[in-house]
Parts: structure tokens; sequence; C-alpha cells
């Protein structure tokens, strides 16, 4: 039996902001933060002692994802490889016109709204109520002079899981880049690069029980894109800076894992999604569910909804204190206090999105986590629509 980190008084909801770093994945990291402590580029033993783990964590994380040990390039999180496919593909490429969707996480859409600044055109797809883009829609945006295609591969709020297969074969045959932001994916649903027809995909640690503070991006052998950061030349070019050896290893150890337990966490994550899904329209009025309804469609453990007359923070902070933690809209934007873009570009109006809870699940929670949910969560809403309507 796996320790399990979380308190066990608390419900820890907030698994697409962070998960917890799995016990396995500590104890394999904690060798490399005292007595193997070398530079993985220096030639004696200690460098390559070091090596050879960076390079084991490296081909573990590319098996997760069926692609080559040399194609994954260490980042230092998903906003960086998002930042490198972006701007390494606009740089590196002749043209001048990029395609992405109105939900992707700030860091692709703050990085295309850069690129603008630069000269770039971009074009940003509508999604439909549930949040999907449609491969139509990216036929129709293409043009002669587009260089890259940027679609993420599930939505961090809602769980949408988009068509990227189908995506990847229309772009194959127009020999247009194509890049996918999988950072909520990746050990959560099956990963596999040649069947989604991608040349870019980013990836993380700290979504899949590994540390905060790595990532990575894979990019097809025959690929060559712009770097963004110039130095000693590590990561062959690709990226410089001394390679983050505690927490490559550990983010290798966080993919050993996903491989072995994708299925039964899925099956787990799905049940518990599935039977909030369930449990809460049925005990709260006026409540919407945000993201689409096929499980095989949405990211396994996500839950969203807008509880008309409840402001979303105040909610969040009800369930706090009843030990449930919970977010509104992502991570990042919760702090802006401003409505979720991914609400708003599926149509919820300012006062719907502001008034969202996403709570999302993970391997160390269990069936137990929504009965606690059901038993707090319908009193404080309504609470909170009592002292509206003062
Ligand atoms: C879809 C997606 N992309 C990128 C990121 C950024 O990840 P990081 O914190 O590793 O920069 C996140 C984090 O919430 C995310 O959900």
């Amino acid at each position: 039996m796996v320790e399990n980190p979380i308190p066990e008084k608390e419900v820890y909801a907030d698994n697409n902001a962070t998960t917890p770093v799995d016990p396995r994945v500590k104890e394999a990291i904690q060798p490399f933060l005292e007595e193997k402590y070398g530079n993985p580029n220096s030639m004696h033993s200690r460098g390559r002692e070091a090596r050879e783990a960076v390079e084991e964590a490296r081909a573990k994380i590319a098996s997760l994802i069926n692609g080559e040990k040399e194609e994954i390039v260490f980042t230092s999180c998903a906003t960086e490889a998002n930042n490198h496919a972006l701007k390494g593909a606009a740089f590196s490429k002749k043209g001048k016109h990029i395609v992405t969707t109105k939900i992707e996480h700030d860091c692709v859409l703050n990085a295309s709204n850069w690129l603008e600044e630069q000269g770039f055109d971009v074009t940003y797809l509508e999604p439909d109520k549930n949040g999907f883009v449609s491969p139509e829609q990216v036929e129709e945006a293409v043009r002669d002079d587009t260089i890259l295609a940027s679609v993420m591969l599930a939505n961090n709020e809602i769980g949408t899981i988009e068509p990227i297969e189908e995506i990847g074969e229309l772009l194959e045959k127009k020999d247009i880049l194509f890049h996918t932001d999988a950072a909520q994916a990746v050990g959560k649903i099956p990963v596999d690069v040649k069947k989604l027809k991608v040349d870019m995909l980013t990836l993380n640690a700290h979504k899949m029980y590994g540390p905060k503070g790595i990532g990575g991006l894979w990019v097809k052998d025959n690929v060559k894109i712009d770097s963004l950061i110039h130095g000693g030349g590590q990561e062959k070019g690709r990226r410089s800076g001394t390679e983050n050896v505690p927490y490559i290893v550990g983010f290798g150890k966080a993919a050993k894992i996903a491989e072995s337990s994708l299925k039964s966490d899925r099956k787990k994550l799905n049940k518990i999604s599935g039977k909030l899904m369930e449990l809460i329209p049925e005990k709260v009025d006026n409540v919407v569910v945000n993201g689409p309804e096929d499980v095989d469609r949405r990211l396994p453990g996500n839950t969203n909804f807008s509880f008309h007359g409840v402001e979303g923070e105040s909610l969040v902070l009800r369930l706090d204190s009843k030990g449930i933690k919970a977010s509104t809209g992502s991570a990042c934007a919760s702090e802006s206090l401003e409505a979720s873009h991914v609400l708003k570009a599926i149509g919820l109006d300012e006062s719907l999105a502001h008034s969202s809870l996403r709570m999302s699940f993970g391997r160390f929670n269990s069936i137990e986590d929504v009965e606690k949910i059901r038993e707090v969560l319908p009193g404080e809403v309504e609470k909170l629509r009592e002292i509206s309507s003062m």
C-alpha cells in the first residue's frame, strides 16, 4: 500500500491545479538531494551517475507517450515548454500565421498575444458549448502561410478532450506543424504521440504526482525549432542550463508509476467525477454542469459546476473552512478574480462564469470523498444564496 500524502480529514479536490507528490516519487528524488549531487555534465563518476539518472528518466517519460528518448527536452515547467513550442516554431519557419483556440491555458494565449505584437497573425478558434473545436474549423482557418497550429489535448477547467488525432491527420497532409499542450492529459489518459500525429507535445510533472518546477517538450526528431534559452548547450543545445537532476528523476519515476497505474486510476476517477456530476444536480437547484457529459471525452476526475447566484470565490473559501480544497476556474486565473476565459468562451454569461466551482480528483482521492462533499456543498451553496438575497 502506498502511503496517502493527504491528511485524513482533508478532501483535496484541486488535482488539476497540482497533484500531491507520490511518496514513491519523493523516495526516488531524495538521494539526488543528498549523496548523488553530481552535475550530469561532469566527466567524473558523480557526473556520470547523475547523467545516467537523467537519461533513465528521459526514457521513462518518452515511453509513457510512445516517443523516443532523444525527443524529450526538459524545461522548467509546462509554461516554458508551451512558450518554446510556439515561439520556437514561429521564428524558425517561413510564414506568419498561427492557429490556436480560445480555451488554451494562459501561457499559450499570452505567448500567442506576444507573437501578434511581433507581427504574426493568430486565429483563435471558438469552441462549442462543451469546449470542443472541430477538425473542420481548423481546416477552414489554415492558410498558405500557416506555420503552426496549437490545440490543447485536455482542458484544465472543464476537462474537454479535443479531437487531436483527427486534427493531426489533417495538418499532416497540409505539412503544417502541430503542437498540443498535454499538461493535463499525460498520466491520466493514454497519450501516444504517433497516434495523435503531433509534432510537439507539452507535458509536466506536477499534474501527475511529480514535483513542481519541471516539465518537458516532446519534439519529433525531424522537427527543428529555435531555442528560447541559450547558454552552455545542454539538452543538445535545445535548452541550456544545468539539468534539474532531482526533479527530472522524480518526473521519470512519476511517469513510470503513471504507466502502470493509468488504467486503474482512470477507472476510479471516472467513478468519482461521474458520481458527483450525478449527485450535485440532484441535491442543488439551479446548477449548470460545465463541460462534456461523455466520460470518454472528458478528463477523468474533472468536474465543473456553476451555481446561479453564488460567487465562486466565496464558495471556495467556505468549503476550505470545512476541509474541502477546490477552486474556481484555473489556479492562475483565480488570483486575478477575473471570470474564466474558458467558461466565457463556451458561452456562459459573466455572472455564471463567476459562479463556477472546479473540483478535480486524483490518485489519492476515494469515493468516500464524494460523500463528504455531498454532506457539505449543498448547505454552503444555500447559505451563500441566502446572504446574497438579503
Ligand atoms: C493545460 C495546462 N497547460 C499549462 C499549464 C502550466 O503548467 P506549469 O505550472 O507547469 O507551468 C497548466 C497548469 O495549470 C495547464 O493546466
